[in-house]
């Protein structure tokens, strides 16, 4: 049972400045709703109700959301408006929500590492907002938990990008495993490569089942690409051992940690809405 979710939540957002100067780049909204709160409800779905999140300074309005505002509920009760917050409220009742800070930004393997503490000795999930995904059936996370009950190690979630973007992401070469769930037994990670330099064209997106084995090897990891700790450099020590799967997901991801991600995200979900 995967029972927790990280959401490592310290980074700056620097693409959306001005926008997050003040406001952690997990709040801004696709349409009404702040990215992290679709995070959380994929999570849900997932059947996970323990929410591990990293932040950082400048970060309270997290906390902040997945709480209740009692001034805003006293004053909008018995209004139409009060059934905007119904699907929060739930979420927060539904849930529990735990906060570690990252001091120092040290990268994503970094900020997986300073959740320890709120994971303790099981696998975890964990959730990067900023990769925004829709689904049919399951949902992603739920997809790649469906993925890990068979495998029972490290669960990575995969899909082909262009060639050229290869360095914008972790990328994979792998062995197909299972042709009718497009799983991959993991046999290589790079992050970031260049074209030129990149095994393939699959790259890894935000989610992630991670073995707790995972925070060992972590502690060990060496600062990689960017002068930073890479999860995916630790993955691939696992991987050596033949303990990653790449799972391709079903349905659509949104890079919202870019401005055209973001857009296109917005654009989608208004249509679905009108
Ligand atoms: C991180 C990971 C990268 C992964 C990406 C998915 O990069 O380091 O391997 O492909 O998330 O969004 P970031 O986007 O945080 O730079």
């Amino acid at each position: 049972m995967i029972k927790k979710c990280l959401f490592p939540a310290a980074g700056y957002g620097t693409r959306f400045l001005p926008a997050t100067k003040a406001t952690p780049k997990e709040m801004l909204p696709i349409l009404t709703k702040p990215l992290i709160q679709y995070g959380v409800e994929e999570a849900v779905e997932a059947g996970i109700h323990t929410m591990a999140i990293i932040t950082g300074r400048g970060k309270r309005a997290i906390e902040d959301h997945f709480d209740i505002s009692y001034e805003l509920e006293h004053q909008i009760k018995g209004e139409s408006k009060e059934n905007l917050l119904t699907e929060i409220r739930s979420l927060i009742s539904s849930c529990t929500f735990s906060y570690t800070r990252q001091i120092e930004m040290k990268g994503l393997g970094h900020a997986i590492l300073t959740g320890e503490t709120l994971i303790g000795d099981e696998p975890f999930a964990v959730l990067l907002a900023d990769d925004l995904c829709t689904h049919e059936e399951d949902s992603v996370l739920k997809q790649m938990i469906d993925v890990y009950e068979k495998y029972q190690c490290s669960i990575i979630a995969i899909e082909e990008v262009a060639m050229e973007d290869t360095n914008k992401y972790g990328v994979i070469a792998g062995e197909l495993v299972d042709n009718t769930t497009n799983t991959y037994r993991v046999t290589d990670m790079v992050e970031k490569p260049d074209s030129k330099d990149a095994p393939t064209n699959m790259a890894i997106i935000g989610r992630y089942i991670l073995t707790p084995d995972i925070f060992d090897i972590l502690r060990e990891t060496k600062p990689g690409k960017g002068g930073e700790i890479q999860i995916t450099d630790a993955l691939l020590e696992q991987a050596k051992q033949g303990n990653v799967i790449a799972y391709k997901f079903k349905g659509t991801r949104f890079d919202c940690g870019s401005v055209e991600g973001f857009v296109e995200a917005t654009n989608y979900f208004y249509q679905g809405v009108h």
